[in-house]
């Protein structure tokens, strides 16, 4: 969420206490296309959704939304989120507008930083589009695909109207641990995946939106949702995605009970 972030942000930034260069150090390229710079065509990835208030998400059963915790208000009735569907440019004549009617945010849920972010959201009706699955497995480690409508810079606080997606390389836990910690940050290892390398990252706007990989059969599953950073797409620090496999059951009974 476009808002909460920015807050969230300055206060990392704060936490980092100087050490933290906004921009790319002299003889080094600056981070400019932020989710690398590739615009999505139609059809790529039919089951990614923009959520109104600034965030990305999945359709994960013909009627619900997979997105972040950070990016909806509390579980219950909620009818003020709209989600747009079916064309990866926001502003196409085929894109769908469908309104929301109740959500499920992880009971655990707190702040982003803070691990269970993830949430689902009932649509008040069925879509006739494709569905992504979560991983059927544990395979956390390798270059996934990240999107969204999000910011392109850092610097630059824009949403786009067409989609944008990236492959970044998954960071081991230790070396992401290592770097948020320099900044006053304490990474949930077992929930998270850190992904990204210096000019290629997800951004502000793309929370909830999907990481993907293909499976054996060559099918796009679910392995992440974004969730947050320090930054974007800065040296030395990484994305942060909401780990699937360490929630797919609980993810799962909600997307069940929600459909
Ligand atoms: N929390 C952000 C949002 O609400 C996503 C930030 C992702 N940041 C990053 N450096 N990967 O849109």
């Amino acid at each position: 969420m476009v808002r909460k972030v920015a807050l969230g942000l300055a206060v990392l930034v704060l936490a980092g206490a100087g050490d933290l260069p906004a921009r790319a150090e002299p003889g080094r390229p600056p981070a400019l296309e932020v989710v690398g710079g590739k615009i999505a065509g139609s059809g790529r990835f039919p089951w990614v959704v923009r959520l109104s208030m600034g965030c990305g998400g999945t359709l994960v059963a013909p009627r619900v939304v997979l997105t972040a915790g950070h990016c909806v208000g509390p579980t219950g009735p909620n009818d003020r989120i709209t989600v747009t569907a079916g064309d990866p440019d926001l502003d196409s004549r085929t894109a769908i507008a469908v309104a929301s009617v109740e959500v499920h945010r992880s009971p655990d849920f707190v702040t982003e930083t803070e691990g269970d972010d993830w949430a689902v959201v009932r649509l008040e009706r069925e879509l006739s589009l494709p569905t992504l699955p979560l991983t059927p497995d544990d395979v956390d480690e390798g270059t996934f695909t990240v999107m969204g409508w999000g910011q392109t810079r850092e610097a630059a606080p824009q949403q786009e109207r067409r989609l944008h997606y990236a492959a970044v390389p998954t960071i081991p836990d230790e070396e992401c641990a290592a770097a948020y910690r320099a900044a006053g940050v304490e990474l949930v290892r077992d929930e998270s995946i850190c992904a990204g390398r210096h000019g290629v990252d997800t951004c502000q706007g793309d929370s909830g939106g999907p990481m993907v990989r293909r499976d054996r059969a060559g099918r796009w599953v679910q392995v992440g949702i974004v969730s947050w950073g320090l930054g974007c797409a800065r040296d030395g620090y990484f994305g942060v995605y909401t780990q699937i496999s360490k929630f797919r059951t609980d993810i799962q009974d909600a997307v069940r009970r929600l459909s």
